[in-house]
């Protein structure tokens, strides 16, 4: 019997392309890398430093939410984007991350489950087994642009389904929720008794403008309990700050019951750190400044790989309205991770579809955050790999 845990037997085994990845590297080869996320890398505008630092970052409140005047910043944020919202039903993390963690304590009995969206990040894997929860696959239908089916909501559920994930839009298929969505994603979690989890980390993020699209759910009235989620980490590009919020919602007393609850798992873990508490305010008004650097930066990008699609290729540029990535659908020989293999033979570093749970085809993600010259040199090689595919 292993001492450890079978929750963190998580396998650690390399893939081939993880493998040649390093080898690449060790190498000191060179290496357009159009899977960097990373958007403390890309030479996009950060906030003063000095932000961080004042004797008051080293004090300590007891606040289990999160300092009121953090919370504060973070329903004035919010309002910016039309959610109306109390600092009283906003709780701080040290990331969404972890408010994943704390909601999956709040709502779940190990071996309960929630269910995930696919293709997606494949975070909640591991988020979920961590807490002794299991997931469930509803699919986001390609026929759909990657958007929610309920139907298939519905049909993933089972008698130990607690909550249901969303993440609007969603990440790499930059698919927002719409309201018609949303309105019977309520009635199915009214009628079962789940909850709505709705991670917002790229919502700021829009390319265009669409009617009906649910920019967040916090402030809504909703008939079960919601709870919106985002963070420094997108919304500021600031993720070593480590700072994630998570709005409350849904009907008042189940809410309360909730924002109870999570004041006690937060207690136990101690609040958020104090400097970047203080320094918030001034961080989202930096937001704006990062945002529209980022929105220039990964709409350059994506033009430029349109216009760099031959009109006959046998590989499409997947449709999206937003987030910092985007989807190629190339043909299914030789496939996702042969094709990922021959571009890094020639220094192009993209990432294979099966990574997001993608099925029904094969796929390629690649960031848009590369500085443009990175980007555009990729494209040469990228266009020539692929036009021996199929
Ligand atoms: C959809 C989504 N949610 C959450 C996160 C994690 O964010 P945080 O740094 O706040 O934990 C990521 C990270 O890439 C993400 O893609």
């Amino acid at each position: 019997m292993s001492v450890f845990s079978a929750r963190t037997d998580f396998p650690r085994t390399w893939n081939p392309l993880a493998r040649a990845l390093a080898e690449r590297r060790a190498r000191g080869l060179p290496l357009l890398d159009l899977t960097e996320t990373n958007p403390t890398r890309v030479g996009l505008p950060a906030p003063e430093p000095v932000l961080l630092a004042s004797v008051e970052a080293l004090g300590y409140a007891p606040e289990p939410q999160g300092l009121l005047s953090a919370r504060q910043a973070v329903a004035a944020y919010l309002a910016t984007r039309g959610a109306r919202v109390s600092p009283e039903h906003l709780v701080l993390s040290a990331s969404t991350s972890e408010s994943y963690g704390w909601l999956f304590k709040l709502l779940c009995e190990p071996g309960d489950n929630v269910l995930v969206p696919a293709p997606s990040y494949p975070l909640f894997e591991y988020l979920t087994r961590l807490e002794g929860v299991e997931t469930r696959t509803y699919r986001l239908p390609r026929a759909h642009g990657f958007g929610l089916d309920v139907d298939e909501v519905a049909a993933a559920r089972d008698a130990r389904t607690r909550a249901v994930l969303v993440v609007n839009p969603g990440n790499p298929t930059g698919h927002f929720l719409q309201e018609g969505e949303l309105e019977s994603l309520g009635a199915l979690c009214a009628e079962s008794g789940l909850a709505l989890l709705s991670d917002e980390v790229f919502s700021d993020f829009a390319w265009d403008a669409e009617p009906g699209r649910v920019p967040t759910v916090a402030g809504r009235e909703l008939p079960m309990l919601t709870f919106s989620l985002s963070g420094l980490s997108k919304v500021a590009g600031l993720p070593g700050l480590k700072l994630g919020w998570t709005h409350v919602g849904g009907p008042a007393a189940v809410r309360d019951e909730a924002l109870a609850r999570l004041e006690l798992v937060a207690d136990t873990y101690l609040p958020v750190n104090t400097p970047v508490q203080l320094a918030l305010p001034g961080l989202l008004a930096h937001a704006p400044l990062f945002q529209a650097a980022l929105l220039a930066r990964v709409r350059d990008n994506r033009r430029l790989l349109l216009e760099a699609r031959p009109s006959d290729a046998r590989w499409d540029v997947v449709p999206a309205h937003g987030g910092w990535s985007t989807v190629l659908r190339i043909p299914l020989e030789p496939g996702e991770e042969a094709t990922c293999l021959a571009l890094l033979d020639e220094g192009v570093g993209v990432q294979p579809g099966y990574f997001y749970d993608f099925t029904g085809g094969a796929f390629l993600v690649l960031s848009l955050l590369p500085p443009p010259e990175v980007f555009s040199a990729a494209l040469e090689p990228l266009v020539r790999v692929l036009a021996t595919s199929g």
